[in-house]
């Protein structure tokens, strides 16, 4: 059946038909499954109590790669014919005793009230087994996605540091047999679809053009950290989506000599090692960005053709001379990343037309990126202001200069008053005072939640005023590195 939905949950295929294909993982683990231990904190991607192991078969198709997702921001369609893991199947083949990372857990008195356990138990069996993001990745960044407000994270990291390395659950197997056996529900054009919605996924290139010239006014959605949010919090009812998320081109990462070409499907954790490669500061913010679980569901192309004037990834792109490209049909075109965003809410898009790939330049060598991400708080938080600044200095002179900001105003945006300012003249005070006086003239922000005007505009100057003392004063610290260094 086309509209069958078919996974793994600890060893057996389960089947799901008809559904809505906007229900979340977390309400069918909920409210189908009674698998309860999985939790509903905010729906919204950032407690992490709703934290669930999802397993790919690699390209090869030789091996699993697991990462931690939210499940709140999960829709039941991108669950098929793949493997889940909830805190329950890790006692499933254990008679009900405790896996070694619960117990931790208890004996490092880790655990109060017990709301935000299930989701620190599933990061930390996923760092225990090396699932993506979490292999090598510091504690701070590995639980930053998981949020306890009684318990404290002393005894949580406590546990974490007491939780032995174990072997991943082997499903290749499993997996392979499931897509051999039960062709996917999402292998052809037949939508998956309850009375009201439609869920379309391409499995290929060829397949996305029929499916975007077949319904040309479709939702695509990506990892659907941003979309998702849509249907939990505003409850908005999408009645046609194309999932871009079979297509295996679209997740590409390919670098070339010169430059690196980002599929639009590659999440924040495919993409991380190949963009830190490219400019570690972007690497750095990137790894603020969002938590494990958002990065390992989010995409870089979502962020671009979501278009927030906060998203993280434009400012750095734009800095670095990045060109989208997109496609509708046989139809391709490319522009510079910066005339992609028109105004607020609207985006160079047709209907229909998909981004294919970010093509980012390698800077060239003696052009050093900065980038600095504002937030009110070190992890998983949303930009009041993101600052990035490509510059080269030849014999004391600014030979070129590529400065952007996001937060500053309705879209991100190039400060191109800052970056004549800088152009052809000493890198000194002097010149750095009179640019960051220019930024005024760029940008009219505005003050909501998340900062005043008055904040960002001097916020701006100052990072103009970073980025100088950081070149003059390179082994001096400057940056705060972990949230632990708050402690
Ligand atoms: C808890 C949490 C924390 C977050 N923190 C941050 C943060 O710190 N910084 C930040 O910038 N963002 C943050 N985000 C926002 C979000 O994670 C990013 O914008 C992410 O990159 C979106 O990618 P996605 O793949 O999930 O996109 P989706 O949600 O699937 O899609 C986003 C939008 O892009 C469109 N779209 C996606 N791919 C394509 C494509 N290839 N072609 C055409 N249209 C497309 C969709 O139709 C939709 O309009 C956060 C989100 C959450 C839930
Ligand atoms: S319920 Fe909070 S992240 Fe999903
Ligand atoms: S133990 Fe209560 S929220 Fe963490």
């Amino acid at each position: 059946m086309p509209d069958t939905i078919r996974y793994l949950l600890d060893g057996q295929v389960r089947e799901i038909r008809g559904a809505d294909p906007t229900r979340t993982v977390l309400e069918h683990l909920r409210g189908d499954l009674g698998r309860t231990g999985t939790k509903e904190g905010c729906a919204e991607g950032d407690c992490g109590a709703c934290t669930v192991l999802v397993g790919d078969l690699t390209t090869a198709g030789d091996a699993v790669r697991w990462r931690a997702v939210n499940s709140c921001l999960q829709f039941l369609p991108m669950i098929d014919g793949r493997a889940l893991m909830t805190v329950e199947s890790l006692t499933a083949e254990r008679e009900g005793a405790l896996h070694p990372v619960q117990r931790a857990m208890v004996e490092s008195h880790a655990s109060q009230c017990g709301f935000c356990t299930p989701g620190f138990v599933m990061s930390l069996y996923g760092r225990a087994i090396g699932a993506a993001g979490a292999d090598d990745a510091p504690l701070d960044e590995v639980l930053a996605g998981n949020l306890c407000r009684c318990t404290g994270y002393g005894p949580i990291l406590a546990a974490a540091e007491a939780t032995p390395p174990e072997p991943a659950p082997d499903v290749a197997d499993a997996l392979r047999n499931l897509r051999r056996t039960a062709p996917l529900a999402l292998s052809h054009h037949d939508p998956i679809h309850d009375a009201s919605r439609r869920w379309v996924s391409p499995r290929s290139i060829d397949d996305l053009v029929r499916a975007a010239e077949a319904h040309p006014t479709a939702i695509f959605v990506a990892g659907a950290t941003d979309v998702g949010l849509w249907v939990t919090k505003q409850h908005r009812a999408l009645e046609t989506i194309i999932s871009l998320g079979e297509v295996a081109e679209l997740r590409a990462i390919e670098a070339r000599p010169d430059h690196l070409v980002l599929g639009a499907m590659a999440s924040y954790a495919d993409a991380l090692p190949a963009l830190s490669n490219l400019a570690p500061d972007l690497g750095a913010m990137i790894r603020r960005l969002g938590s494990t679980q958002v990065r390992n569901a989010g995409t870089v192309g979502g962020n671009i053709a979501n278009g927030s004037p906060i998203g993280d990834m434009p400012p750095a792109l734009i800095a670095l001379g990045a060109r989208v490209r997109l496609r509708r049909g046989a139809d391709r075109r490319s522009l510079p990343l910066e005339d992609f965003f028109l105004v607020y809410g609207r985006q160079d898009r047709a209907p229909g037309e998909w981004l294919e790939a970010v093509v980012i330049p390698k800077p060239r060598p003696g052009v050093v990126l900065k980038v600095y991400k504002l937030t009110k708080r070190f992890d998983q938080d949303i930009s009041a202001v993101c600052g990035a600044f490509a510059l080269e200095i030849v014999n004391g002179l600014v030979a070129n200069a590529r400065v952007a900001f996001g937060g500053m105003a309705a879209t991100p945006s190039r400060a191109r008053g800052c970056e004549a300012a800088l152009i052809g003249r000493p890198w000194s005070a002097d010149t750095v005072e009179a640019a960051a006086a220019v930024l005024a003239e760029d940008f009219q922000p505005i003050s909501d939640l998340r900062a005043s005007a008055d904040y960002r505009r001097i916020a701006a100057a100052n990072l103009l005023h970073k980025t100088f003392a950081e070149s003059r004063l390179p082994a001096a610290s400057t940056r705060i590195l972990a949230a632990s260094a708050y402690d």
